[in-house]
């Protein structure tokens, strides 16, 4: 019998995946990985042949360059891979795998869910309810806009893009979006195209960001382009807090040019710039996009998929290096 092959998982998995992963890997499970030290990473994969990351954890090139040479794969447990340095990846041969569209209708849901959640004053209301201030029922009381009729402009129309245009199809708004290639008619569904981003800002009553953050995008939402968002706009961001210019973005909530935000991620996140904490016109959540049992347990059995291919000597489907 073949030797079970050693994997160093960064963190906790869902039930079904934990089982299937000790049932085919010899496990480590670095606890607290995502605020370890930079050795103790290479120093827990001694002797492991692959890594199962958490997209909390940040393999920057010296954590790459340090792992030990029995380390040939790291499956990320996520879509986006900016926690990953890719480049040193490369540069010492270790392939780098995701999990992409298994996702995609969860974090969908929460592009949704902070658009609403933004428009309609949610937050707000539910804070003012649970302090006991609410006092009485009057036509101006807690009103917000309503995102039916609107135009959404979406940056980045990949899986999950495409699927926030569709639940906002459902809800009457005109899509438009900015990618880096057109998408051929079958999949534009009659959204409208703008080849560069700032014509997109322009017209986009409602912003939602779907790029994966590059060094490209990094913050792509910058003073001078949220100058371009029309008066009162409503900006949704459940990619990655880094696409946005935080300082930028809370100058614009507090003069009200952008009425309110509706934000999953956070530049820097578990910690928040705390000009949001001190605004009512944000809608806030803790990067949950993924977080339902159904598509976490899906990412980690995607995620074992690519291991088992690489280890079984086929291409894992999900090969990004
Ligand atoms: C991803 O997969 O990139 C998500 O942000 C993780 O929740």
């Amino acid at each position: 019998m073949t030797e079970k092959k050693r994997i160093l998982v960064t963190g906790a998995l869902m039930p079904a995946v934990g089982e299937r992963a000790r049932a085919c890997y010899n496990v480590t499970v670095l606890e607290g990985a995502s605020e370890s030290s930079a050795e103790a990473i290479p120093k827990a994969a001694q002797d492991h042949d692959g890594i199962l990351c958490h997209v909390n954890v940040h393999l920057t090139g010296d954590i790459i360059r340090a792992l030990p040479h029995s380390v040939k794969i790291i499956a990320n447990h996520a879509v986006g891979v900016d926690n990953i340095d890719l480049d040193a990846a490369r540069e010492k041969g270790i392939v780098v795998t995701n999990t992409p569209e298994v996702l995609s209708a969860a974090t969908a849901e929460i592009a949704i869910l902070l658009m609403l959640g933004a428009a309609r004053r949610a937050g707000e209301a539910e804070r003012l309810l649970r302090r006991g201030d609410w006092k009485s029922w009057s036509v101006d009381f807690m009103v917000g806009t309503e995102i039916s009729g609107r135009r959404l402009g979406i940056v980045g129309m990949g899986d999950i893009g495409r699927r926030v245009a569709k639940a906002a199809r459902g809800l009457d708004m005109e899509i438009h979006y900015h990618n880096r290639r057109r998408l051929p008619e079958d999949k534009e569904q009659g959204a409208v195209f703008h080849d560069t981003v700032e014509a997109l800002l322009e017209v986009s009553d409602v912003l939602s960001i779907n790029c994966p953050l590059t060094p490209a995008t990094r913050y792509l939402l910058n003073r001078e382009r949220i100058a371009r968002l029309p008066p009162g706009a409503i900006v949704v961001n459940t990619a990655r807090g880094p696409i946005v210019d935080d300082a930028a973005l809370i100058d614009a909530l507090r003069s009200g040019h952008v009425a309110a935000a509706g934000l999953d991620v956070f530049d820097g996140e578990p910690r928040i710039n705390p000009g949001y904490l001190a605004l009512e016109n944000v809608f806030l959540l803790p990067h949950i996009g993924s977080a339902t049992v159904r598509t976490r347990t899906a990412m980690g059995m995607r995620a074992l998929d690519n291991l088992d291919a690489f280890f079984s000597a086929a291409s894992p489907r999900d090969r990004v290096v």
